[in-house]
């Protein structure tokens, strides 16, 4: 940790990012997200937050959320988010959030909420039975981001819908109440939208909830779990083309050199080059080398971090301390703007 670093303020704009404590962190998440997060963290002022308040959405065993939350925050460190120069917190530990999703609550319409797709897809067939929350969630997502008055918020495809409704609850509001309160928040969107597959079926996301653990390299396998995952990942018969043309119609293969190329900082092309007409067994002998030697040290660095919890909420202290001034003086504010009777 660095104590020259730039401090929260200086910079370009206000980041502010959302993870689900929802445990498994697997490649997809370090390549498709938290690798980012580090990238942009240079250049703008960050708030990273480990969104507990969004999991409880879905049934969460309070156990494992506590042990989720930590392993999420030990990832993001260990992978380079730097606790020091942003804020790195729990979403819960910042009353604020949830204060300004209730007022969104009332500025949000039930019909804008009815068009979100996601909770289409999660609540499923019977929607009776989902839990408010879950209805409710982009609000909250909105509170997140808006509460730190956040200028830009990195996200996947999956989230622009969420992103363009926090847009729209920023506008109404301040055309509500006749003040520019909030900025309307830009999309980041993520670089060459770098997807994983899963290593057991290449036409599927890799995910947390894939029932096969082979499916997935998890940020806390050791060496030898991610040498045999490799190993045992599904591949077809054909030895490796040498260019992009020649992945058409194999998605195996196709994931495996995406992922060497992005664990390598080379274009899909250039390994192709490299490694045009090997067998696999070949391939998956490098890409081994090339997945332990850069997830090895983050392995270990999360599993020195969750070996010392007592460290890990010292550091989630007080990135919920920096977080919480801000959000709270935001927080006032709207209180003011909305005519509620200031406590004295
Ligand atoms: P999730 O674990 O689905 O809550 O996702 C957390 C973050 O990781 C989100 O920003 C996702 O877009 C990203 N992510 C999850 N799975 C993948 C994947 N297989 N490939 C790329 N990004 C992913
Ligand atoms: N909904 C996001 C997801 O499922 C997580 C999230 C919650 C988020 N609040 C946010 C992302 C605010 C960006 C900004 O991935």
């Amino acid at each position: 940790m660095t104590s020259g670093s730039t401090p929260l303020g200086a910079r370009a704009g206000r980041i502010l990012s959302g993870i689900q404590p929802t445990g498994n962190l697997h490649l997809g998440n370090y390549l498709g997200a938290i690798r980012n997060w580090v990238a942009l963290q240079n250049d703008f002022e960050c708030l990273f937050c480990i969104v507990d308040l969004h999991a409880i959405t879905v049934w969460q065993d309070p156990k494992e959320l506590i042990r989720n939350t930590r392993e999420v925050a030990a990832g993001m460190i260990a992978a380079g988010v730097d606790p020091v120069a942003n804020a790195l917190f729990v979403q819960s530990h910042v009353p604020g959030h949830a204060q300004l999703a209730w007022v969104f609550n009332c500025v949000a319409r039930i019909g804008w909420l009815n068009r979100m797709t996601q909770f289409k897809d999660k609540a499923g067939k019977n929607r009776e039975a989902a839990s408010v929350g879950l209805y409710v969630y982009p609000n909250l997502m909105a509170a997140d981001i808006l509460v730190y008055k956040a200028t830009h918020v990195p996200v996947g495809e999956d989230q622009k819908q969420h992103l363009e409704l926090a847009r729209d609850i920023a506008q109404k509001f301040n055309i509500d109440f006749g003040r520019e309160v909030f900025p309307l928040p830009e999309p980041v969107i993520r670089g060459p939208g770098m997807r994983v597959m899963s290593l057991r079926d290449g036409q599927k996301k890799m995910s947390k909830s894939d029932e096969s653990d082979y499916s997935r390299i998890a940020m806390t396998d050791s060496r030898d779990t991610i040498a045999l995952k490799i190993q045992k990942a599904r591949t077809d018969p054909n030895p490796l083309p040498s260019d992009i043309a020649g992945l058409e119609g194999r998605p195996e293969a196709a994931n495996l050199v995406n992922i060497c190329a992005a664990l390598s900082d080379r274009t899909a092309e250039d390994i192709l080059k490299e490694i045009g007409g090997w067998q696999f067994s070949q391939f998956k002998t490098q890409l081994t080398e090339v997945a332990v030697s850069l997830l090895g040290p983050i392995n270990a660095e999360m599993a020195r971090l969750m070996n010392d919890p007592a460290e890990l909420d010292r550091i989630l202290a007080r990135g919920a301390e920096r977080a919480g001034a801000i959000a709270e003086a935001v927080l006032k504010e709207v209180y003011g703007v909305v005519g509620f009777l200031p406590r004295r």
